[in-house]
């Protein structure tokens, strides 16, 4: 058998990419459980493991913890211990002040500051009759907010529960070893099978086998799916970091997306439900998504309202949740999420489904809650994103909601199938220039070279450069640490314009034609104020004479329509926010304070 601290502090690694700030273990030795846990990254662990012994054993449960109830120390991070119970959790308890309350007057008391050691006590409150199973039931009832949760009973030496709600939480099956992990990779080198747990459902482990239960405690019989990722999409194969690779995979995880979506030569969602009839019936379109993805869905709203003349709303979920937004039967709700677990965009999800309106997933992460939630889904198949700032997600994403927005357009009557199938070929051709902005990556590095000292910097464009700005700015913000603001470029001067001094760059993304003498004109504005340009635009695109002081020419060959440029100027953009991140001494795969899944709100 397999020593569990090394499976444990191996999956945990796989993990790290998820952010957190603390780790522990909790392994049965010879049936007593040992905990070492300590603030700081994995590297700690591994030091205060190699201090105080390893536990050994074949049993237990480990997490990266990410701080929210109490700052990050050895006292708060997890495993938490309270009587006979030893618990992992991801998640927020929002109703744990209340709990705590309770526990107090039953006379528990608490070490930590975190709401998950409330669930701890809660479990060893309800294991009054020595029950495991009863004592799980009972204390998911009283909990409200998100979880999942690792669970070992001391009365049970080489048992692990599990249960989950709103936090991912799969079960890897292996011949005769089981794992619980908020994510394939981190099981993917022992086995690719795995099995689901619906909210609330229960899942125990020991020598005997896996047995899952539902929230009355009736045995279930679960499916065993079998992941189409593999050990090698979660390694860095001989690449400095994983965002780098992530970055040259794009163009082939875009093929793969396009051709799970087209068939005969135009885009067919029919097989998900999201049939052209239904594209015809909907009154509006709303992108609800947070982050890169939310970036993601303003390039799709230009291209569906530009194709399709549907108005399009692209709202951040956190905003959507709450504001009482104007949404019903008549509406097409599209969640874009790479991991597909984001807390608030769930919430919209359900949210926009309460409302009665369509509920369209555009998500990676198959058997995450957004997927599995939604009435209707499309798998991204950009495979593993393991580095915390997303690239070939966003990629994916955005071919996506192109193809809707090609779908939609004919659909409504707006274009013919042959427009749709010209569209369609041309999207094909996008991968190749993406290929060809890392062929000349040097370009890239020659401006990251450029920025690496800088303090603050602006992007600015236009329609789909505008878009394109705000992913671009959020990038190298992420990994760089510099502060940087995208405009709208005509929008610029009602302000932010004050903010322009002498050699503060400013990128201008410059590929849509129908725009540039209006960019150009801004660009104008920013230099006679003493801003370094760096223009992003077509190749051959040409400036006044003292305008442009770096220019990155998109070798395109003149044949992509320029709504479809966004996706090889993404590319550039993220290798320049990678350069930059790397030149500063960063490691871009984890930037301080990113987690790459936000589970909690
Ligand atoms: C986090 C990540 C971002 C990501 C956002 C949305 O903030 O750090 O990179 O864009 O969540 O994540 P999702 O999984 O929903 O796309």
């Amino acid at each position: 058998m397999r020593d569990c601290a090394d499976v444990l502090m191996d999956g945990l690694e796989q993990l790290e990419y998820r952010g957190y700030d603390s780790a522990g273990i909790a392994v049965f030795e010879k049936g007593v459980i040992r905990t070492v846990k300590t603030r700081g990254k994995l590297k700690c662990m591994a030091e205060k493991l190699a201090d105080e012994g390893k536990p050994e054993g074949f049993c237990g449960i480990g997490h990266t913890r990410w701080a929210t109830h109490g700052e990050p120390s050895d006292i708060n991070s997890h495993p938490h211990s309270n009587g006979r119970v030893t618990i992992v959790h991801n998640g927020i308890i929002e109703n744990y002040a209340e709990l705590k309350e309770f526990l107090t007057e039953k006379g528990y008391s608490f070490v930590s500051r975190t709401d998950s050691e409330i669930v701890a006590c809660l479990l060893d409150y309800y294991y009054a009759e020595r029950d495991p199973l009863r004592a799980i039931m009972e204390t998911v009832r009283e909990l409200r907010g998100s979880y999942a949760l690792g669970i070992l009973f001391k009365d049970f030496p080489d048992r692990v529960y599990a249960t989950r709600k709103g936090s991912p939480l799969i079960v890897g099956i292996g011949g005769s070893e089981y794992f619980i992990a908020s994510d394939i990779p981190a099981f993917l080198k022992y086995t690719k099978n795995y099995a689901l747990l619906d909210d609330d459902e229960i899942v125990a482990i020991d020598n005997s086998g896996v047995r899952f239960f539902d929230i009355h405690g009736i045995a279930v019989k679960k499916q065993t799916q079998t992941a189409d990722w593999n050990i090698e999409q979660a390694q860095k194969c001989g690449f400095p970091h994983y965002m780098l690779k992530e970055i040259y995979e794009q163009p082939e995880v875009v093929v793969k997306t396009l051709d799970s979506i087209v068939t005969d030569g135009v885009p067919d969602f029919s097989d998900i439900g999201l049939t052209d009839e239904l594209m015809r019936d909907v009154k509006r379109v709303f992108v609800v998504a947070c982050g890169t993805a939310m970036y993601a869905g303003i390039v799709g709203r230009y291209a569906v309202e530009k194709m399709a003349r549907v108005p399009v709303t692209v709202e951040i979920a956190s905003e959507f949740r709450y504001m009482d937004p104007i949404v019903g039967e008549d509406d097409l709700v599209i969640l874009v999420s790479q991991s597909g677990e984001t807390a608030d965009t769930i919430a919209s999800l359900e949210l926009a489904k309460s409302r009665g309106a369509k509920t369209l997933a555009v998500v990676n992460v198959k058997y995450s809650a957004i997927a599995r939630n939604s009435d209707m889904y499309i798998h991204t198949l950009a495979g593993p994103e393991i580095a915390v700032a997303s690239t070939k997600a966003y990629s994916v994403q955005i071919a996506v909601l192109y193809l809707i927005a090609f779908r939609f357009a004919y659909a409504r009557g707006i274009i013919l199938e042959n427009e749709m199938r010209r569209l369609t070929a041309q999207l094909y051709k996008a991968p190749e220039a993406i290929r060809d902005v890392i062929e000349n990556k040097d370009e890239c590095q020659f401006i990251a070279s450029q920025l690496v000292n800088v303090e603050t910097l602006f992007f600015i464009g236009r329609g789909f450069d505008y878009a394109l700005s705000l992913e671009g700015s959020l990038k190298l913000k992420e990994i760089t640490y510099i502060h940087s603001e995208a405009y709208a470029a005509g929008e610029l001067k009602h302000g932010t314009i004050s903010l322009i001094e002498r050699n503060i760059p400013v990128i201008t993304v410059a590929t849509q034609r129908n725009v540039l003498a209006k960019t150009v004109s801004n660009m104008e504005e920013v230099k006679a104020r003493g801003a370094t340009i760096i223009a992003i635009c077509r190749k051959g695109t040409e400036f006044a004479e003292g305008t442009v002081d770096i220019k990155l020419e998109l070798n395109i060959g003149g044949e992509l329509d320029d709504m479809l440029l966004p996706l090889p100027t993404v590319c550039a953009l993220q290798l320049i926010a990678y350069y930059t991140s790397v030149l500063r001494g960063i490691d871009p795969d984890k930037p301080r304070n990113l987690a790459k899944s936000v589970t909690t709100e």
